[in-house]
């Protein structure tokens, strides 16, 4: 196995991000142990999504198709999605620092799997897990019986430590509410990533459990929803995504959102970079 520090495919200029172009599990061994602050992510569940499901056959219906957008099943999106998570953990928590959280989106509350239930039990194993949290996604989603409306986020702690929380108020509940101050879904185009999470529902986590300069990672980045929310909040970012097509939407919406934010480097708004975190990310290549 490689085990040399890897060289990012894409970095901004000021180093602050970092993208790989990759299998996570060729990568996530290979980057330096307890140099991140929070992983933030959103791995295929292994429902096939976009590959003659609900959406795609939505899809067809409008007549999107053109050369471009034809369907795009998700990588490892078959049953190898469970065994695939389940690998990544160790080397997630092997990343973390302690007390640092890892949160993991977990689709929609089931339907015939409940993989809710098997993901929580395997983050458990490695972590310590703490919350469920459920995103209440606004307009009532596709579906039969129980029309899909919210999602979950899974909350688990590396051992070791108090937990990192940095929120200001003592109100945050474990229901992210629709409405004002909520965080509405993304209904895809087809020109776009089949499975799209909006930046906000990152920084709602990101801001809770990190500070300006922190390290965030992002194993299974798609087009780069996490990263966009650590350019907006000043924070470091790697990402690792295996299809070329998402990992170039990625490097130009981050490259986006770090124009638009330069002032935030390294900052969150209102906070100074602590000077140990000032440092450049401790993965290029011949860092360690
Ligand atoms: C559910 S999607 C995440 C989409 C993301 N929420 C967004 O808004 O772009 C999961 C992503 O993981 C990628 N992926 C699958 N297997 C991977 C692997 N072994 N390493 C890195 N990325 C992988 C897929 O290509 C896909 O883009």
């Amino acid at each position: 196995m490689n085990t040399a520090a890897p060289t990012p495919d894409w970095q901004s200029a000021d180093g602050s991000v970092q993208l790989y172009c990759a299998d996570c599990r060729e990568i996530l061994p290979r980057l330096t142990p307890a140099s991140v602050d929070m992983v933030v992510t959103d791995p295929p569940y292994g429902h096939r999504n976009n590959d003659d499901d609900l959406i795609a056959r939505r899809e067809v219906a409008l007549g999107w198709f053109d050369s471009f957008a034809r369907p795009r099943p998700i990588a490892n999106d078959g049953p190898e999605a469970n065994e695939m998570f389940r690998a990544t953990l160790p080397m997630l928590s092997r990343l973390l620092r302690d007390g640092c959280c890892c949160c993991c989106c977990c689709c929609c509350g089931g339907g015939p799997d409940p993989q809710f239930a098997r993901w929580s039990l395997w983050m458990d194993e490695v972590f310590d897990f703490k919350q469920m949290v459920v995103w209440d996604k606004g307009p009532m989603g596709m579906g039969w019986h129980y029309r899909r409306s919210y999602e979950t986020v899974l909350v688990a702690k590396k051992r070791g430590g108090p937990c990192r929380w940095h929120a200001d108020s003592a109100d945050i509940e474990n229901i992210i509410r629709p409405g004002s101050g909520g965080i509405r879904k993304i209904i895809p185009t087809a020109k776009e990533h089949p499975t799209p999470k909006p930046p906000e529902l990152a920084a709602h986590f990101m801001k809770l459990h990190t500070i300006g300069g922190d390290v965030v990672l992002d194993p299974f980045s798609g087009a780069g929803w996490v990263g966009v929310a650590a350019a907006r909040l000043g924070r470091r970012f790697i990402g690792i995504e295996i299809d070329r097509r998402w990992f170039d939407l990625a490097v130009h919406r981050i490259s986006s959102a770090l124009l638009e934010c330069p002032g935030q480097l390294f900052y969150g708004p209102g906070a100074g970079p602590p000077a140990a975190r000032s440092d450049k990310l401790p993965f290029a290549a011949g860092s360690e």
